[in-house]
């Protein structure tokens, strides 16, 4: 039997990221891009590095730290992208990688660039060889591939490979394309290159999910011929978002009989965890039925399926839950628990954290222990987490008073602090009515900052099990000039956790370096 690699190539600091609102800060990327190499997935693109100041640091902050995966930087087919994403990826050496694009199809080419296919042409080669001229690992993707016609199409893909690209990127960058044919496309692809007969070069797809077909069109593909699939953790990306990683991975792997013999390197015990950080730190929460990570993706709730269960497992679950990472937690801590005993827990959760975030983690871990019996691995995630996407706090919580019921007028009272920025620590007070205690709080807190914050999306859920369980609270919030500001917060107690996720808000959008996520030019 042939034994054939599929090369994951995971995409979600760059097309995952560039869904709206879903923008991370340059340590949250870095805490994605660590989880992603212990994923064990081949390909980390690490974001689009001529788009901003942030993206350039976080594509080269990652090329330096992480180890293992290849980092790539996209870049269109134009001289300062390319220049411009090869310092950022210098660092990773020989695992750097540039990833060219031109959009290819009659739509784009009338429409948008105004360009004749022979002009197209030319200028991918040119940026192929100028990418060429930095490293040896240049992927090209003609965008908009899937809607290109075919024979130009191959025209593209035998001039790049002769200018130098070793992977060939076929995107479906709408949506549009249907299993047969998209394979079939390949098929074509893959017939009329010899380099990608003979392994020379290799063809990847990028499929997005418009008509949720990403998953089903990048399986065809690689049964026609692919051999790389570009994806990222829980699907996310550009409106309906990209294949999902943990849907693929777990396809090939479930289904071996019929995709037999290919075979890719990703770790499966580790994606739900990689699930949950992307969901944290983008701020987009996974529906319950996600396949694979959802909460309800285990959960049998009819009788017939119960009984079924338990007197074979295999009768309803094609998968086994713990196989992708479900259910692996260890003993709680509790609030008798040391210092060590959490640093230890943090670095088997697989957080890097310095003394001083460790200490910072274990005040918060000994607040909630005097509060809750046990504090469950979710807990304490959800506690480095916060850590992690805490921003210089121009404003910090010093503490929260609510009154609220079914005859009162909610009223919220805040105190809080400027930390640091030079000057002296100074405490402010204030109070506020609303239309319940939540309303209340964002109220005080606007006057407070004096920013006025519109709350676009609410979202509370519980970390761990229990009564007592530690509710976190993303807030989606737009200060006025149209820039969609993610936070979280989390506590015991749900409304300090919304006024939490609204201060990490409002201290992300004063903080001049909060966001570093992509801004023009988009693909
Ligand atoms: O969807 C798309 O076409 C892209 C390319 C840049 C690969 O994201
Ligand atoms: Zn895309």
């Amino acid at each position: 039997m042939k034994n054939e690699r599929i090369v994951i190539f995971d995409t979600t600091l760059r097309d995952g990221e560039q869904c709206p609102g879903a923008s991370m800060n340059l340590r949250e990327k870095l805490e994605v891009a660590r989880q992603l190499a212990r994923l064990k997935v081949d390909v980390i693109e690490a974001g689009f590095p001529i788009t901003s100041e942030g993206d350039f640091a976080a594509v080269q902050t990652i090329a330096r730290e992480i180890k293992g995966p290849v980092i790539a930087g996209l870049a269109r087919c134009v001289p300062a992208d390319i220049d411009r994403a090869a310092a950022a990826v210098k660092p990773a050496g020989k695992r750097a990688r540039i990833h060219v694009f031109l959009a290819t199809s009659k739509i784009h080419r009338e429409f948008k660039l105004n360009k004749a296919q022979s002009e197209i042409i030319r200028l991918s080669v040119e940026g192929v060889k100028r990418a060429r001229s930095y490293v040896r690992d240049v992927e090209f993707s003609p965008e908009d591939g899937s809607r290109t016609e075919p024979e130009f199409l191959v025209q593209v893909c035998q001039a790049v490979v002769a200018a130098g690209a070793t992977t060939v990127n076929i995107p479906d960058t709408v949506g549009w394309a249907i299993p047969d044919q998209f394979g079939a496309l390949i098929k074509q692809l893959h017939d009329a290159v010899p380099e990608f007969r003979s392994g020379k070069a290799v063809i990847s797809v990028h499929c997005h999910d418009d008509l949720g077909l990403a998953v089903a069109n990048s399986l065809a593909a690689v049964r026609a011929g692919a051999r790389q699939i570009e994806c990222t953790v829980n699907g996310i990306g550009e409106r309906a978002g990209n294949a999902s990683l943990e849907e693929l991975v777990m396809a090939l792997r479930t289904r071996g009989d019929w995709f037999r013999g290919f075979q890719c390197g990703v770790n499966p015990r580790e994606i739900v965890r990689s699930s949950r950080l992307v969901s944290r730190m983008s701020g987009l929460a996974v529906q319950r039925n996600k396949a694979i990570v959802g909460e309800n993706a285990f959960a049998h709730s009819s009788g017939i399926h119960q009984d079924g269960i338990l007197k074979k497992r295999e009768t309803y679950e094609i998968m086994d839950p713990q196989d992708v990472g479900w259910g692996t937690t260890e003993l709680p801590l509790t609030k008798h628990s040391g210092r060590a005993a959490v640093a230890a827990r943090l670095r088997q959760l697989g957080f890097r954290m310095s003394d001083a975030e460790v200490q910072a983690i274990f005040t918060r871990f000994k607040e909630i222990g005097d509060k809750k019996k046990f504090v469950y691995d979710d807990d304490l995630t959800a506690l480095a987490e916060d850590r992690i996407t805490e921003v210089p706090e121009t404003w910090s919580l010093d503490y929260l008073h609510v009154t609220s019921g079914s005859r009162t007028v909610p009223t919220a009272t805040i105190q809080l602090r400027t930390a640091g920025r030079g000057k002296a620590v100074e405490t402010v007070q204030d109070a506020s009515i609303g239309d319940g205690p939540v309303d209340a709080v964002l109220k005080a807190i606007d006057r407070l900052t004096r920013t006025k914050g519109k709350l676009l999306d609410y979202a509370l859920r519980a970390v761990s099990q229990g009564m007592d369980a530690l509710g976190e609270v993303t807030t989606k919030v737009d200060f006025g000039d149209g820039q969609v500001v993610t936070g979280r917060g989390a506590s015991t107690d749900v409304i300090e956790a919304s006024a939490r996720s609204y201060l990490n808000a409002v201290n992300r959008y004063l903080g001049s370096n909060a966001k570093c996520s992509s801004g023009n030019p988009q693909p």
